[in-house]
C-alpha cells in the first residue's frame, strides 16, 4: 500500500494557523485524499494531559522541553506512524519545529540537545512538508487578542503571555530551521489577507500533490 504523507503547520500564536488548517482540510477532501487531522502538544489521551500541564503549569524550561518531546513520542507512535502506514495523510497543527522555535529560540535550550531529543523520540517520522505561517509580533498579537476576547477579558495561556522578545526569538528560530530544512519548510507571509495566502497555498499544494 502507498505510504501516506505527513504535513505540519507552524507559526507563532495568532499567525492564523487555524484558518489555514480548515482550508487545507477542504482542499484535501476535494482531492479525495484520506487524512487524519491532529495537533501538538496532544493528539493522544496522555499527550492531551501533558498539553494541559504545559499550557497552564509553571515549570522549568528543561521540564517543559522533556514534556513536549514525551507528548510527541506518544503522538508519533500511537497516531502518526499508524496512519501513515495505513496510507492516510497526516496533518498536524505543530510538530518538532515548534520545539526548536519555542524551547530552543524562546527558552534558550541548546539546539544540539533538541536534535538529540528529536532523534530519540521522532526518529525517521518527519514531515514531508511544513507550512510556516510567518508574521511579525505586532500582527500576531493583534489577531490573538481579537480571537480571544471573552467577556471583555483576554484569556492567554502560559506561552501566549510571554513578552515580545520571546516571540522575536521564536520567529528567528523558525527562520533558521526553515533555512536548514532543504525546502521541506515553506515560509508563507501570513500578514497578508486570507485570500492572498490561500492563493499561494493552492499553488503550493497543487505542486506537492502532483
Ligand atoms: P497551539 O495549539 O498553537 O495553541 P492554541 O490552541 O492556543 O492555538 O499551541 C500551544 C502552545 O504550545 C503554543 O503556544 C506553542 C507551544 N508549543 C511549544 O512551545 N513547543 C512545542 O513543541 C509545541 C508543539 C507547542
Amino acid at each position: 500500500m502507498m505510504q501516506g504523507r505527513f504535513i505540519s503547520l507552524e507559526g507563532m500564536d495568532g499567525a492564523g494557523k487555524s484558518t489555514h488548517l480548515a482550508w487545507l482540510a477542504d482542499y484535501l477532501r476535494d482531492c479525495g485524499i484520506d487524512f487524519v487531522m491532529t495537533r501538538e502538544p496532544g493528539g493522544t489521551p496522555l499527550a492531551e494531559t501533558l498539553r494541559a500541564l504545559l499550557l497552564q503549569q509553571d515549570m522549568t524550561a528543561e521540564t517543559e522541553t522533556l514534556l513536549m518531546f514525551a507528548a510527541r513520542r506518544e503522538h508519533v507512535v500511537s497516531v502518526i506512524e499508524p496512519a501513515l502506514q495505513r496510507g492516510q495523510w497526516v496533518i498536524s497543527d505543530r510538530f518538532a519545529d515548534a520545539s526548536f522555535a519555542y524551547q530552543g529560540g524562546g527558552r534558550g535550550m541548546p539546539f544540539a540537545m533538541l536534535e538529540a531529543l528529536e532523534e530519540f523520540t521522532v526518529k525517521s517520522c518527519k514531515p514531508d512538508l511544513t507550512l510556516l505561517f510567518d508574521v511579525p509580533w505586532e500582527v500576531s498579537r493583534q489577531r490573538l487578542h481579537a480571537g480571544r476576547q471573552q467577556n471583555g477579558a483576554v484569556q492567554l495561556d502560559r506561552f501566549e503571555q510571554e513578552a515580545q522578545s520571546f516571540f522575536d526569538r521564536v520567529r528567528e528560530a523558525y527562520h533558521t530551521r526553515a533555512q536548514q530544512s532543504q525546502g521541506r519548510m515553506q515560509v508563507i507571509d501570513a500578514a497578508r489577507s486570507v485570500a492572498e495566502i490561500q492563493q499561494d497555498l493552492r499553488v503550493l499544494m497543487d505542486r506537492f500533490c502532483a
